[in-house]
């Protein structure tokens, strides 16, 4: 049972951020920003602090988590890189890019935060309070998306508040993150290079580094895990509809681009781009359907939008909101690894 915690909100001024960083250090929880969304970080080499993470957000302890570090050296350090991930690491960290590689042997990464597998998934973020708490944590810090887990993920402060307040020691306020959807999961496993999650990184800008296309996920049990695949993740309350070019009465309306949709009347609207660059309807997407969800509606119909470059993010993090909710027993364990 989580016994209720006076969550301390902080600022992005250097001193808070040294607290947060010591918060960190002692085994607390603290969420942060990055440049994709805000992070609950604990520390990764400390299983209690992690079984105390997995508590806060209501996650399923098979599920790994992402070691977060300041430096891309640093990152060397915990799992053995294979050239095409040393070459995607320095094209693309500091930045919204995570690789999954074999842990290191005696990697600080501890088990629970690995969910026991012998992989290690690292990333190095681009945020400039989000790798001054780090340098200040001085260890790896587990960081899964500060929110209860199966919610949408937290753009803003305010978006962690609704979620963990009073589950979590502090929270620091560095403002609305600037790329909006979780990074990019690349897995560097056995020689095949696996696109496990879209996200802040577009596949074109990967595929043009690497020479080559990425594998798809497999979403067999017992192969490597496809994070986040196949599940009512990114869950609203209300039920979403996507491609919809025509309302259903009593519809929310989510838009993209300056087409008006024919049919009912909305109940309510809200665009994720006007001009339609898919950099802002990132940045809004995860506010958009907070807002919308909070919202009285038979439903929010989403408006089509294009799948290529950091559409390929958005329309699969849509694809989950609009996804039948599973029972999770109907699925087997090695398929589990929602996107928490
Ligand atoms: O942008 C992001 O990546 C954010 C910010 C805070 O950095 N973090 C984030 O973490 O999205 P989370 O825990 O919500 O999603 C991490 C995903 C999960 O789907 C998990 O299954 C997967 O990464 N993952 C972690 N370790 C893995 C591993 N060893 N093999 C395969 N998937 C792994
Ligand atoms: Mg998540």
């Amino acid at each position: 049972m989580l016994s209720p915690t006076q969550t301390t909100v902080l600022t992005d001024r250097p001193e808070d951020l040294a607290r947060a960083g010591a918060l960190l250090a002692a085994g607390a929880l603290v969420a942060f920003p990055t440049e994709t969304v805000y992070g609950l970080g604990a520390d990764a080499t400390n299983p209690e602090a992690i079984a105390r993470l997995y508590a806060a957000k209501g996650r399923p302890h098979f599920n790994p988590l992402i070691a977060h570090v300041a430096r891309t050296e640093e990152a060397f350090a915990l799992g053995d890189f294979p050239p095409e991930a040393r070459i995607l690491a320095e094209a693309f960290w500091p930045g919204p890019l995570t690789l999954v590689v074999p842990a290191r042997a005696g990697s600080p990464v501890c088990e629970l935060a690995r969910a026991g597998l012998d992989s290690v998934a690292i990333r190095v973020p681009d945020h400039p309070v989000a790798r001054a708490i780090l340098q200040a944590a001085g260890r790896p810090v587990a960081a899964p998306s500060a929110n209860r887990s199966g919610h949408v993920s937290a753009s803003n402060a305010r978006h962690v508040e609704e979620d963990l307040a009073g589950r979590i020691a502090a929270l620091v306020d560095g403002g609305a993150t600037p790329i909006g959807v979780e990074s990019t999961i690349v897995g560097c496993l056995g020689g095949v290079i696996t696109l496990l999650r879209p996200g802040g990184i577009p596949r074109e800008a990967i595929e043009a580094k690497l020479g080559r296309a990425l594998e798809a996920a497999s979403t067999d049990a017992g192969k490597p895990l496809a994070p986040g695949r196949l599940s009512s993740h990114y869950a609203p309350q209300h039920g979403v509809r996507l491609n919809a070019t025509a309302l259903r009465p009593g519809e929310a309306y989510l838009g993209f681009g300056s087409a008006e949709p024919g049919g009912a009347e909305p109940v309510a609207a809200m665009n994720l781009s006007q001009t339609g660059d898919l950099a802002e309807a990132a940045s809004r997407l995860y506010g958009c359907l907070r807002t919308l969800d909070s919202l009285p509606s038979a439903g929010i119909a989403v408006a089509p939008l294009p799948g290529t470059g950091l559409g390929e993010a958005i329309q699969d993090r849509l694809l989950r909101a609009a996804a039948p909710r599973e029972a999770p027993e109907s699925v087997a364990p090695a398929t589990l690894a929602k996107g928490a």
